[in-house]
């Protein structure tokens, strides 16, 4: 009998620059390129045990055994590794959030960006830190961002591409930024974030013009992170996030994720900025709005976004680093 472990720590991340629409469903490779920040306040510890006596594989997250989608998408991961490393054992997987899961705000992300990097670690595949990136990115494209800290890149990718690693673009050190999540519903996301790309992709006629816009916006992104323009970062974060959601709306049949509260505080967001605060909102596929501020307006962001009727609570994050391996 041979028994293997690894555990490992991934955060979840934010894309300033969304990705958002595929260039392959079969590699899994993004349309468009996207750039996002570690969350160091929201993470995912996952560890993963090969072991020859093992009949099946077995998924467990937040102590629930889970079957269905994610095992298999779990699954999908672990036949990559086995391939890689020619052995056939059977993997015991457990993970665990720190953040709530029931609420929509579990991102993909930090989940398959933990799995990857304990998975490779368990089976002894002597792989860096980019193949890591490669094999998170084929199971959630967001993911291959997870690997890294800071603000991370995943360019587009090609319609045959096999290979398509995140790279770091600057550590977290470089630049302090606050991310204040107003999470505005409790309730599990109504339409997952590939189903509704692919619909989107399929019927929408803004589709094509999103993927015009993505490089500008992108590039935009990149340059504000290197001078650290926090003004022009959030104007394009903005852009970014409302772009592809229009997208999505002009889909048909239509697709929108705000709900009445989610609207309010995106009024808020801008009415904060009136009054000389420091505030630019993004979101992803669910309703909630996350905020990209910056001490010392961080508290005052918070305060105003707790006043917004249907706001139920904030996150506060910063920057978050790399995935890490606990033990193995
Ligand atoms: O990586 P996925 O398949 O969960 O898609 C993520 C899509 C967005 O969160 C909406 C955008 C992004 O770049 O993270």
């Amino acid at each position: 009998m041979t028994i293997s472990s690894a555990t490992a720590r991934a955060h979840a991340n934010i894309a300033l620059a969304k990705y958002w629409g595929k260039a392959s469903l079969e590699h899994n490779t993004p349309a468009v390129p996207s750039i996002s920040l570690t969350l160091d306040a929201l993470s995912t510890t996952t560890a993963v045990t090969f072991d020859s006596a093992m009949a099946d594989d077995y998924v467990e997250v937040n102590g629930v055994l889970r079957s269905g989608e994610f095992r298999s998408r779990v699954c999908t991961m672990l036949d990559r590794i086995r391939l890689a490393s020619g052995s056939s054992d059977r993997a015991r997987v457990t993970s665990s959030n720190d953040f709530p899961t029931a609420s929509g705000l579990a991102s993909s992300a930090s989940a398959f960006a933990a799995l990857a990097l304990a998975s490779v670690k368990a089976a002894g595949l002597p792989w860096d830190s980019a193949r890591i990136s490669d094999l998170a990115r084929r199971s959630s494209a967001s993911a291959g961002r997870s690997i890294f800290g800071g603000f991370v890149r995943l360019r587009a990718g090609g319609t045959d591409d096999t290979f398509l690693a995140a790279e770091p673009l600057a550590p977290r050190e470089h630049w302090d930024i606050d991310i204040v999540v107003a999470v505005v519903s409790e309730d599990p996301k109504k339409v997952g974030s590939t189903s509704c790309m692919i619909h989107t992709q399929n019927t929408s006629p803004y589709f094509e013009a999103w993927c015009g816009l993505c490089p500008v916006l992108a590039s935009r992104i990149e340059h504000a992170i290197a001078h650290r323009d926090l003004d022009m970062l959030g104007q394009a974060t903005e852009q970014s996030a409302f772009a592809m959601h229009a997208s999505s709306m002009a889909a048909a049949p239509a697709v929108f994720y705000f709900e009445p509260a989610t609207v309010a505080v995106l009024q808020a967001v801008q009415a904060m900025r009136r009054d000389g605060l420091c505030a630019y909102a993004t979101m992803d596929a669910g309703p909630h709005v996350k905020v990209i501020t910056q001490a010392p307006h961080t508290e005052k962001v918070v305060a105003r976004l707790m006043d917004v009727v249907g706001v139920r609570r904030t996150l506060i994050s910063s920057l978050g680093g790399p995935a890490v391996v606990l033990s193995e």
